[in-house]
């Protein structure tokens, strides 16, 4: 029987992080569990860093970005040596499962632990990437695409008055997801995505012939994993010979208020974490899937995410 739970983030930072620990925190406790909050991630297991938790510890924190809990990458975790040290802080401490919210290099990591040392853990999907497969929306990737949002609006308007390209580049490691929501809900002209060879040749074929027809103002957004703005730029000037500006938005988009879909998100699915390992399970992500809340195996969560890329792409482009 589960008496005690601890709670991690770990990897990239997503906005609603918070709110996804004070709802594991606030319902395990009324729950009469016992929570304890780790600290830098996997790192604090290691490090024996951790300390209890209750009401009080998650007041006045739905509304922050980041994570009070600190996150991190560990190469150390990765080795057997820095898993048995956290294993043994884990005995230590009397914990009987975890709770692991992070994106799918975390539960990549959880799902080796927790069959490794027989460990449950249940995984909360927050990653500003939307790269977690078999659930439809990841703990702050809303939040993100938002910030990206606002700041393309801002781009069209310089973009649109002084008749230039513009190439925007956006974060979501390999996966091309927040690009291409941006993409679409930005009106912007084209979008590169990892999953989609692109052909940058006809885009500027299209350019030039645009140009021809009077329009002469475009944002073509990039996703990391594609390419990189600074490159894409020069070679559609040196293909068009057309004036050409690029932006990289970096970690501005790991930031800030989380929106009240991400908010919402991580407060339903601390919930529905806590209440898996209550009913046994382990070795599992919980996630909404077509508006209802499931469960995906990690094995599965954390392949290559499938989404229609296809439908995203032609929606943008016959609006175009
Ligand atoms: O996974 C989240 C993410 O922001 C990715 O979109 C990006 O590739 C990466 O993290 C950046 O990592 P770091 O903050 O270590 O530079």
């Amino acid at each position: 029987m589960i008496k005690k739970i601890a709670v991690l983030t770990t990897g990239g930072d997503a906005p609603g992080m918070n709110a996804a620990i004070r709802s594991v925190v606030r319902y395990a406790v009324n729950q009469k569990l016992e929570v304890m909050g780790v600290f830098r991630g996997w790192w604090g297991l290691i490090n024996e860093e951790l300390k209890d938790f209750n009401h009080r510890s998650v007041s006045n924190i739905v509304n922050l970005g980041g994570t009070i809990l600190k996150t991190g990458r560990c190469p150390e975790f990765q080795a057997e040596e820095g898993r048995a040290r956290a294993y043994e802080t884990i005995k230590k401490y009397a914990i009987d499962a975890l709770v692991v919210i992070g994106g799918n290099g975390s539960f990549t990591a959880a799902h080796k632990f927790g069959r490794e040392y027989n460990i449950p853990c249940i995984g909360i999907p927050a990653s500003i990437d939307n790269d977690v497969n078999g659930i439809d929306y990841t703990i702050g990737s809303d939040t993100a695409i938002n910030t990206a949002l606002s700041a393309i609006d801002n781009i069209r308007d310089t973009s649109t008055s002084m008749e230039r390209i513009f190439v925007v580049e956006v974060m979501g490691r390999d996966c091309g997801y927040i690009a291409l929501s941006v993409a679409l809900a930005g009106g912007c002209e084209d979008v590169i995505i990892p999953e989609r060879k692109f052909d940058l040749e006809a885009t500027c074929h299209d350019i030039v012939n645009g140009n021809l027809r009077g329009k002469v103002s475009w944002i073509i957004v990039v996703a990391e994993g594609a390419g990189s703005a600074p490159e894409i730029a020069k070679k559609i000037t040196e293909m068009t010979g057309l004036e050409t500006r690029q932006i990289v938005l970096g970690h501005i988009q790991r930031g800030g208020r989380p929106t009240a879909v991400s908010r919402d998100l991580a407060l339903h699915l601390g919930k529905a974490a806590v209440d898996c390992l209550l009913a046994g399970e382990k070795d599992k992500a919980v996630g909404f899937t077509c508006g209802k809340i499931m469960t995906v195996d990690f094995e599965t969560a954390i392949r290559r995410k499938e989404f229609n890329v296809d439908k995203w792409y032609s929606l943008i482009k016959a609006l175009t």
